[in-house]
């Protein structure tokens, strides 16, 4: 069964609105573990717009799971990656303007600069995953700049307005990761996955992990995070069941 890793960015979103002390992720992270989640992601923005420097050293301190590290490929992160040292680290492209990731990473164009990042963070003895589109050449690229893992961007399949745009883009996301795992690459997937569209994926044998925020913030404000953490690990569980039985 696939691991669930819980983004809690959208905790220090509430946070920043008011620029208050609460609610706080690194709270948010070890309530999400209590109710079994196996992994704390957040993603250190150049605008800090959410998850502060603050959160990401507690967290390093605090996670009891694994910790994972969304950022952007750039010389400011870097420093912070191998000084923080998480688990995982999930190189994504990143925009100012973007409300939220937006696309995955372009590895074929920039595989050399992506390639120096991979090695200097596998030197460390930290784990390197990429965000990438469901896109095969992608993968092949993942597997030349020496990734240790892909991260699949699952949005264009979670906004899919009818059920065969979905079929279709729930087919590009199994050809990429029966591929990245042919090739050796560890698979993991996410954005914008709900408490709805999780059981499409659930049951794909080839995805480690989902990373899934949002969603989970979302009903934790009206349900509490625990029991959001754990609706989540019961739909993943149950995957296979509740695959493709409607959008
Ligand atoms: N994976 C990556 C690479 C992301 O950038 C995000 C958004 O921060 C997520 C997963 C989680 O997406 P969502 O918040 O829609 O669940």
């Amino acid at each position: 069964m696939a691991k669930l890793a819980v983004n809690v960015d959208h905790v220090a979103t509430v946070r920043q609105a008011r620029r208050a002390e609460e609610p706080d992720p690194v709270t948010a992270a070890a309530l999400a573990e209590l109710a079994g989640a196996q992994g704390i992601v957040v993603h250190l923005r150049e605008d800090r717009r959410h998850i502060q420097e603050r959160d990401l050293n507690l967290l390093r301190q605090t996670v009891k799971t694994k910790l994972n590290l969304e950022m952007a490929a750039s010389q400011e992160m870097l420093k912070i990656g191998l000084s923080v040292k998480p688990d995982m680290v999930t190189l994504v492209p990143e925009r100012r303007e973007e409300l939220t990731t937006e696309g995955g990473l372009e590895v074929q164009l920039n595989r050399e600069t992506l390639k120096k990042y991979v090695r200097l963070f596998k030197d460390a003895d930290i784990t390197v995953s990429l965000f990438i589109n469901p896109d095969l050449d992608q993968v092949k690229a993942a597997q030349w700049v020496e990734a240790d893992y892909i991260e699949v961007h699952t949005g264009p399949f979670c906004e899919a307005m009818t059920l065969s745009e979905r079929q279709e883009e729930f087919d590009r996301i199994q050809n990429a990761v029966k591929l990245a795992h042919k090739v050796g690459l560890g698979v993991n997937a996410g954005h914008g996955l709900d408490y709805r569209n999780i059981g499409w994926l659930a049951d794909i044998a080839e995805i480690e992990e989902f990373s899934i925020g949002y969603a989970i913030v979302a009903r934790a404000v009206l349900v509490g995070f625990e029991r959001a953490v754990r609706e989540m690990v019961e739909l993943i569980s149950w995957g296979a069941a509740w695959r493709r039985t409607g959008l």
